[in-house]
């Protein structure tokens, strides 16, 4: 017997995402991924409220009994049961994942794996800036996940550069100033283009504070994992290897699942990855529509708009005349309680040529064949989704990356139309009957170009297959 060689330990990889709808999901999508690799022992770190989200309204546990290398596990987020976690309370939640979280993260590393194998690694979300701490103290090398979009990110990481040279803080004035302190950006980004957070006069305010924090910790990990692919975002990459040498895009991670998924004569998912209840009705709705003929709107899981945004986003459909499927989530306007009588009038009236559900199946509405556009916040998931099914977008950004990424939809993709800090019933019009004609076209021309990127990406030796090859090697060769 060799008494030199330790016996073999199999990799027991932690995944812990941001507690919201867009890093949930896209993580989700990782862990199946790694869950297929065959020996990688997968733990999911929800919050307990996610966690009974998630299991009222989707069939994840089945789907996932499907690998009995995986678990889920679920840890406290500070806040109680009747707490909304809405964007407006964002505060709330940070401060409860940094007061109660973190602490329970570090006993729950402290105690091994459990009742399983000792945890080995964590992938844990780039705004997670206390898990990297954690994992050093206890000894545990992590990967850091950034579910926000290489473009976005990389403004983020400029963040402290355009502070020296005195171009944030600003307020809500002269938002077409053009910005040159963004390298490969230079005044090619106005102030508007720059994340949300940069619009204030308040340099400590929590989430500018919480970014910059992000780019100091995320470039001391092992390794950054991407929801995107080479093709898409090389420049922008360039520019994040110089401060992350080692970075996987495994993305499009959505279609990459799918894909990997039809290569192991596996069903496609059985179940979405939704913390809300998915109406379905809607799909009967669109098999009755003509082909391209509806706009899908959306501002996904955290924007909310004004009653008055509300009015000239109607107004706008109305009179462009074009069919609508519209998500209106639940809380997602401001003062909804007082909507009352207006909302009943919309409803009526969008009863002609529109469609209205709480929450969608998203990726199955934007792969059927009525849809020819989106009104989107241009959140990255719903970016990288849109672009997959060459569905062309008009963007209204809310917050964080979004503002850029809108910029490069327009701009560098020339995927959309960019319509932020707009919200005017006639460019609404206008802009909703371009999308769904001409321009419609000529946008559908370079979403061809870009999906067929992505799919190569995703195909046998792909730079995205690659990029995943590596990570589960990496994962393979962490040692504890
Ligand atoms: C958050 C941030 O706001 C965003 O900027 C960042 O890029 C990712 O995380 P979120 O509002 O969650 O964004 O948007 P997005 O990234 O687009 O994710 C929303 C997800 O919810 C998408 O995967 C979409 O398919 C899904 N969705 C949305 C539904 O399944 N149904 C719906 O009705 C709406």
């Amino acid at each position: 017997m060799d008494h030199q060689t330790p016996p073999y330990s199999p990799p027991h990889v932690l995944i812990f995402p941001l507690p919201l709808q867009g890093p949930i999901k896209c993580m989700l999508k990782l862990a199946e991924l790694l869950c297929l690799a065959g020996d990688i022992d997968v733990t999911f770190l929800n919050t307990h409220h996610n966690h009974r989200r998630l299991l009222r309204y989707t069939a994840l546990d089945s789907r996932f009994s499907a690998y009995p290398q995986f678990r889920f596990q679920t840890i406290s987020d500070g806040l109680s049961d009747d707490h909304p976690r809405s964007v407006d309370r964002l505060g709330d939640l940070l401060n409860g994942l940094w007061t109660v979280t973190n602490p329970n993260f570090k006993e729950m590393l402290n105690s091994g794996g459990g009742d399983r194998r000792p945890v080995t690694g964590v992938i844990a979300d780039g705004a997670l800036t206390f898990a990297l701490d954690v994992a050093e103290e206890v000894g545990i090398p992590l990967i850091y996940f950034e579910t926000i979009s290489p473009c976005g990110l990389w403004t983020y990481f400029c963040v402290h550069k355009l502070i020296e040279a005195g171009e944030i803080p600003f307020q809500g004035d002269d938002l077409d100033a053009p910005i040159q302190s963004v390298p490969g950006m230079e005044g090619f980004l106005r102030r508007r283009d720059l994340p949300s957070f940069c619009r204030t006069t308040d340099l400590n305010d929590p989430v500018i504070q919480l970014a910059m924090r992000e780019c100091r910790q995320v470039p001391r990990s092992r390794g950054l994992i991407l929801n995107t692919f080479e093709d898409l975002d090389g420049p922008v990459l360039s520019h994040l290897r110089s401060l992350c040498p080692n970075l996987y895009p495994v993305g499009p991670l959505h279609t990459h699942l799918k894909t990997r998924l039809g290569t192991q004569s596996i069903p496609p998912l059985a179940s979405s990855d939704s913390l809300w209840q998915e109406d379905k009705s809607c799909m009967a709705w669109l098999d009755a529509q003509p082909s391209r003929s509806v706009i899908y709107v959306s501002i996904g899981s955290l924007a909310m708009m004004s009653m008055e945004q509300l009015v000239e986003f109607w107004h706008g459909l109305v009179n462009s005349g074009v069919r609508f499927l519209w998500v209106r989530r639940p809380n997602s306007i401001v003062g909804e309680d007082s909507v009352g009588q207006i909302q009943e009038e919309l409803s009526e009236a969008t009863k002609e040529r529109g469609c209205l559900v709480s929450w969608a199946p998203q990726e199955e509405v934007l792969a059927h064949p009525a849809i020819g556009g989106f009104l989107t916040h241009s959140g990255w998931n719903s970016t990288l989704e849109s672009l997959m099914e060459g569905v062309p977008m008009v963007c209204w950004p809310y917050f964080v990356d979004q503002h850029v990424n809108s910029r490069f939809v327009s701009e560098v993709w020339k995927i959309g139309i960019d319509i932020k800090d707009t919200c005017e019933r006639g460019v609404i019009e206008k802009m909703i009957k371009d999308l769904m004609n001409a321009k419609g076209d000529e946008f559908r021309q370079s979403m061809d170009r870009l999906s067929k990127l992505a799919r190569e990406s995703i195909d046998v030796g792909g730079s995205s297959v690659c990029n995943l090859n590596r990570l589960i090697e990496d994962i393979r060769s962490m040692k504890v």
